[in-house]
C-alpha cells in the first residue's frame, strides 16, 4: 500500500513534478524537465499531494487555495489541478485516494467549495461533482461591428500591455468576483502565469475613472486573428465601450474571437453583426467545469427563495446527514435534521447542482442524482432557483 504526503518547495520537481510530462504534454520531450523548473513558482501556494511506495512517486494531485462567489457570498475553493498517475500504476485507485485526502486537507483549511476540469466526468460526479455551464466563444469579423463606431458613448478605452495593466485586471476581476455567481479568483501566483510570457495586450474600458471592463487578447498577424480572452464587465456601457475598440479593428484583423459567459447574446450587439457563437464538450481536450460543495457551510446565509425543506445528503463521506434547510428569513439556515418528516434524498452531486443553480430538483431526479417529491421539490425550487454560474477567472 502506498502512503500519501504532502510535498512544497522545489521537492515537488522530485516528486510530483516526475509525473506531469507524461500525463499533459506532448512526450517524449528532452527539455521536460528544464520547463517545468521556470513554473515552479506558479505552484508555490498550492497544496500538493503524492502517493509514494519506497521513495517513488506513483500519483499526484493538487488544490490551488481560490475563492468563488457562490449566490453572491464570496468562499474559499479549491482548485484542483494537476492529477496523473504513472501509467504502471493506474488503475489502482490513488486517484481516488489523493482526491479524498485532498477534499479533507482543504476542508480544514477553511474550503468550502471545490472545482476541478475533469478528464472523466462521471469518475467526478461519484465524488460529488456537478457540470457547469461552459463559457462560449464568439467568432466574428470586425466590421460586423462597425454601427458601434458612430455612437457617442460616455468612456473611453485604454490600452496596454498586461505587464503594465495587471494590476488593474486584478483589481478589476477581485470586484467580478463579489458581483457575480460562479467567478472565481485564483492567487496572485498563479494569476502572475500571464506575465511570464507577457504575450496579451490588455483594453480596460472606464467610465468617469471607474473601471467597467476589461479584455485581454492578442493578434496572431497582420490580416489573421484577434484573439480574445473573457470579455468581462460590469454593466453595458462596459461592453459597448469594449465592442466599439474591437471595432477599431478593422482592416487589421480579419476575425475576432473572444471568450463569453454562456447566456451571453453576441447577435444582439449590433443589428448587422454576423456571429458564430460555440461551446464544445469534449473530454479530455475541452471540459466544462465541474464543481462541488465541500461542507453544507457552503449554504450557511446563502441568500434564498423562502423554501423551507429536510434533505438527507447520502454516499458521501464530507455531507452525510440528515439537514434542515430553512429560507423563512431569505437567508438559508442549515441544522441537522432528526428522523421524522418528508425528505429529499440527494447524492453530493445532485446537493452540487442545486447550490451553483444549474440543475433544477426534476433535473437532479432525471440525472439519477437524488430521489424528490414534488412538495419537496417546489422547496427545493424556492430556496434554491436556477442561476447561471459564470465559470470566469480563470487564470
Ligand atoms: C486520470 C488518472 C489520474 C487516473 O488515475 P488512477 O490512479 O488510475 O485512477 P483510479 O485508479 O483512482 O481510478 C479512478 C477511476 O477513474 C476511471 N479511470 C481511470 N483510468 C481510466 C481509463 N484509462 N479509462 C477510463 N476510466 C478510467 C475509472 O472510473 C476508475 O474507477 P474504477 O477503477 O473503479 O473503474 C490517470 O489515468 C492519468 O494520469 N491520466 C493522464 C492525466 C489526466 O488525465 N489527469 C486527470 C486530469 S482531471
Amino acid at each position: 500500500m502506498s502512503d500519501i504526503r504532502h510535498v512544497s518547495g522545489d521537492e515537488r520537481l522530485r516528486t510530483a513534478f516526475t509525473l506531469y510530462p507524461y500525463a499533459f504534454d506532448e512526450s517524449p520531450s528532452p527539455d521536460a524537465a528544464e520547463g517545468l523548473a521556470s513554473i515552479l513558482p506558479f505552484h508555490e501556494g498550492n497544496h500538493t499531494l503524492i502517493a509514494e511506495d519506497g521513495g517513488r512517486t506513483l500519483a499526484t494531485a493538487a488544490a490551488i487555495p481560490t475563492h468563488q462567489n457562490l449566490r453572491g457570498i464570496v468562499m474559499r475553493m479549491a482548485g484542483i489541478a494537476w492529477v496523473a498517475t504513472h501509467p504502471a500504476a493506474r488503475r489502482q485507485g490513488h486517484c481516488r485516494r489523493l482526491m479524498r485526502q485532498l477534499h479533507r486537507d482543504m476542508l480544514d483549511t477553511g474550503h468550502l467549495l471545490a472545482t476541478l476540469y475533469p478528464f472523466h466526468p462521471s469518475f467526478y460526479e461519484q465524488l460529488g461533482y456537478v457540470g457547469l455551464p461552459l463559457n462560449r466563444t464568439a467568432t466574428f469579423a470586425p466590421e460586423g461591428l462597425a454601427p458601434l463606431l458612430g455612437v457617442e458613448l460616455p468612456g473611453d478605452v485604454s490600452w496596454q500591455g498586461i505587464q503594465d495593466g495587471f494590476e488593474v485586471y486584478r483589481a478589476f476581476q477581485r470586484r467580478l468576483l463579489a458581483q457575480r455567481h460562479g467567478f472565481m479568483f485564483t492567487p496572485d501566483y498563479r494569476a502572475a502565469r500571464i506575465l511570464a510570457p507577457a504575450d496579451r495586450w490588455l483594453a480596460v474600458a472606464s467610465v468617469d475613472g471607474e473601471v467597467v471592463g476589461v479584455l485581454t487578447y492578442r493578434i496572431d498577424g497582420y490580416g489573421g486573428r484577434l484573439h480574445g480572452d473573457e470579455l468581462l464587465y460590469t454593466n453595458g456601457l462596459g461592453r459597448a465601450l469594449l465592442l466599439q475598440f474591437l471595432a477599431q479593428h478593422v482592416h487589421q484583423v480579419a476575425q475576432i474571437a473572444v471568450t463569453v459567459a454562456p447566456d451571453e447574446h453576441p447577435e444582439t450587439w449590433a443589428g448587422s453583426l454576423a456571429v458564430r457563437t460555440e461551446a464544445r464538450a469534449a473530454f479530455p481536450t475541452s471540459p466544462p467545469l465541474m464543481g462541488r460543495l465541500l461542507s453544507m457551510d457552503a449554504l450557511r446565509d446563502v441568500p434564498c427563495g423562502s423554501g423551507r425543506t429536510q434533505i438527507e445528503i447520502v454516499e458521501d463521506e464530507l455531507l452525510a446527514g440528515r439537514y434542515l434547510l430553512d429560507g423563512t428569513r431569505g437567508t438559508i439556515d442549515v441544522t441537522v435534521a432528526g428522523q421524522a418528516g418528508e425528505r429529499a434524498t440527494l447524492t453530493a452531486a445532485g446537493l452540487s447542482g442545486l447550490a451553483y443553480g444549474v440543475l433544477d430538483p426534476a433535473d437532479v431526479v432525471a440525472r439519477g442524482l437524488g430521489d424528490i417529491s414534488d412538495n419537496v421539490a417546489a422547496e427545493l425550487r424556492a430556496l434554491l432557483p436556477r442561476r447561471t454560474p459564470y465559470a470566469f477567472g480563470k487564470g
